[in-house]
């Protein structure tokens, strides 16, 4: 199947971005990670990383005519403010896992709140970039559910 992944604004910074909260691995190290996991499986996946919200709004309509069976989304700061994301979302249809490097609800009390969750089959939080590892290997369970 085809699997899409979309990160939000600032994930471009991620090994240099307060590494404290967001660890040292890179997005190219995570998207490489990923792409290798998912055609091990025998999936394909494309990876898109954006800091405007149009191009994430216009990646999700895409996914709507080209065939793309599920997302994992992590929509950066856009999880606490974006209600045009959230309704591309909705409007394809398009199943997804909510991903994030962090604990949003063990941080700062706006962080509590995602236009996301509610929307998503799932959400991964807290594991640094393993978040997006667990979230592939919950996305091909629910792809491929026979044995697991
Ligand atoms: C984040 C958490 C958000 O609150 C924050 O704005 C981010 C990254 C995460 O992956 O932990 O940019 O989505």
């Amino acid at each position: 199947a085809k699997l899409l992944v979309l990160h939000g604004p600032n994930l471009n910074l991620l090994g240099t971005r307060e590494p404290e909260v967001y660890g040292r691995t890179t997005l190219a190290e995570i998207d490489a990670d990923l792409a290798a996991r998912a055609r091990a499986a025998g999936h394909d996946l494309e990876s898109v990383q954006s800091n405007a919200e149009h191009v994430l709004v216009d990646r999700i309509q895409q996914a709507r005519d080209d065939g793309t069976a599920f997302a994992l989304v992590n929509p950066a700061a856009f999880t606490h403010t974006s209600v045009a994301l959230r309704d591309a979302l909705a409007a394809v249809a398009l199943p997804f896992i909510e991903v994030h490097l962090s604990n949003p609800h063990a941080r700062e009390p706006f962080r509590r709140t995602s236009y996301f969750s509610d929307l998503a089959v799932g959400v991964v939080a807290g594991f640094g970039a393993a978040s997006y590892r667990l979230a592939l290997d919950a996305a091909l369970v629910r792809l491929a559910p026979v044995n697991t």
